[in-house]
Formats: structure tokens, C-alpha cells, sequence
């Protein structure tokens, strides 16, 4: 497995700030790395420094991508002889919502798939939650008034502030239902070839209910305590693209390390 991480606008030869404690500690556990432009790869060229060996299989820790652009990134590793360690489908399964969410529905607040243009109110309307949270396929909405909102007559105005922000909405709209969540408990676990990963202490059992069904190779799951003491998971996300959060750069290259 070689990994590979965007490099500093500014210098072709360091990675990234966001990256550079991680590919550091990544070298120092003896996993090969190298980098990439991100800016010559949107713009349509892709060369790794150094270059990969052939044959190898790419493990990609960096930006999010949509997952027609990530099959454009796998597309220059093939045609280098280069095997991607996450297949765009895998990648897909994970890092969009409404792929992964019919499996884990007893875990994950009840959610509806509406197209961005959808008439909220219409689509909705006869729903009685305590609250709506909104998210396109990927990302809520962590500036101005936020992702929730009380009646689906607000949803339309959190939608317009997504499409403003970000200029796209990713798929379409996931509406979930409001839980009630002690955020202070939200934690990231990790999955990789399998087994579950906590950062310290125990592995719970809802994060290995997700290990057995999930089809990928490398993925996060973020799991909180509800007021009423049940663990519920708040979102998956592909492994290569998700933020370490608290995870300590070492901790996490020890991961990528281990083999089952
Ligand atoms: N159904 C829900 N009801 C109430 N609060 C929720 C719900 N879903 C998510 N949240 C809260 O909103 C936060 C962000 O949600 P989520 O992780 O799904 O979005 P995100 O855009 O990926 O955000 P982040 O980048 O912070 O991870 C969660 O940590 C949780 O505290
Ligand atoms: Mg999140």
C-alpha cells in the first residue's frame, strides 16, 4: 500500500499543512508516501513525487472529492498500472449518505432522499419530528443559522444558504430527524481492512455491526450517546477523505499500519 497526499501550493515537495504531521508520522512507521498537485490534478494533470512503483496500490488521504472526480483520480492511477485500495464504488458507499444509510437504519436518525428543487413542504408536511436537519449528500450547513431547523417550512431557506455557500449541492437533500444528542460524547472510530479502530479504549458494538456491513475497505464512523443513553451513529464517511479529528497523526499511522 503507497499513500499519497496533496503537496503545499506553495512547495511541489512538502505535503500539505492540513497533511504534513500525518504523512510525517506515516514515513516514520515505515509506510511509503508521495504527493500531488491537487490544483495540476483539477486542472487536469496528475503527477505523483516521487513516483509510485508500478503495480502498487493507492491509498489517497486528502480533500474530498465528489465521487465522479475521485473516479478521475483513480482513472490517472490506472493509467499508471496503479490499483486503487478503494474502488470509486466503495468510495461512493461511504462518503454519500443515502448509500450507506438503508443498512444502518436501526442506528442513524430516520432520514428522507428529496432532490434539491423538491417542494419541501409538499414532501413533507404530513411528517410531525421535533426537528428537521438538513445535509446534502455529504455536509450539513456549520455557518450562519445551521442545519436545524423546526418545521419543514424553514428547510427551503437552509437549502439556499448551502447552494450560496458552496456554490453546488452535492446529490440531492437528506432531511433527518431531530435526536436529542449529548455532543460532548461524539467520537470518530475507524475501519480498515475490517477491524474496528477506537482511539483509546473499547470498540462499541454498533461500530462493529457497521465493520460486518459495510462494503469498504477504509471508513469513519461517528458515533454520540442520546439523552436517552442509546449510542446511535451521526454519519459514515470514507476513510481517505475523512478529517482525523482528535486522533493523534501517530495513533492513526499505526492504523494504516496494522494488518488484520
Ligand atoms: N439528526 C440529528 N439530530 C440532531 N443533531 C444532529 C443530527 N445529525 C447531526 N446532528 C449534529 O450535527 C453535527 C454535524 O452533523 P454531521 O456530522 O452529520 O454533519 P457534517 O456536515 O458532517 O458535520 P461535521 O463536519 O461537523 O462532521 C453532529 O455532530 C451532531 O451533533
Ligand atoms: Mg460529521
Amino acid at each position: 500500500m503507497h499513500l499519497l497526499y496533496p503537496s503545499d501550493p506553495f512547495d511541489p515537495q512538502q505535503p500539505d499543512e492540513t497533511y504534513r504531521d500525518e504523512y510525517t508520522a506515516a514515513l516514520a512507521e515505515g509506510l511509503s508516501a508521495s504527493l500531488f498537485s491537487f490544483d495540476d490534478f483539477e486542472a487536469g494533470t496528475f503527477k505523483a513525487r516521487p513516483a509510485i512503483p508500478t503495480g502498487a496500490t493507492v491509498l489517497y488521504r486528502g480533500w474530498m472529492l465528489t465521487p465522479e472526480n475521485y473516479a478521475r483520480l483513480v482513472d490517472c492511477w490506472q493509467q499508471r498500472d496503479l490499483q486503487a485500495f478503494t474502488s470509486v464504488e466503495q468510495y461512493r458507499h461511504c462518503h454519500h449518505l443515502p448509500q450507506w444509510y438503508p443498512l444502518l437504519t436501526e442506528h442513524t436518525s430516520e432520514t428522507r432522499v428529496l432532490e434539491p428543487d423538491a417542494d419541501f413542504v409538499d414532501a413533507l408536511g404530513d411528517l410531525d419530528w421535533p426537528g428537521y436537519f438538513i445535509k446534502d449528500y455529504v455536509k450539513s450547513l456549520n455557518t450562519a443559522g445551521g442545519s436545524l431547523v423546526e418545521t419543514p417550512e424553514q428547510i427551503q431557506a437552509v437549502v439556499d444558504l448551502m447552494q450560496q455557500y458552496r456554490g453546488q449541492i452535492e446529490g440531492g437533500i437528506c432531511v433527518r430527524k431531530r435526536e436529542d444528542y449529548r455532543e460532548e460524547t461524539e467520537q470518530r472510530y475507524f475501519v480498515f481492512l475490517g477491524k474496528a479502530h477506537a482511539e483509546n479504549g473499547a470498540v462499541p458494538s454498533i461500530v462493529e455491526d457497521c465493520a460486518r456491513l459495510i462494503q469498504s475497505p477504509f471508513f469513519s464512523v461517528d458515533v454520540v450517546l442520546r439523552a436517552d443513553g442509546v449510542l446511535r451513529i451521526v454519519e459514515l464517511g470514507d476513510g481517505q477523505v475523512s478529517d482525523r479529528k482528535t486522533w493523534p497523526a501517530m495513533t492513526f499511522a499505526k492504523l494504516l499500519k496494522a494488518q488484520p
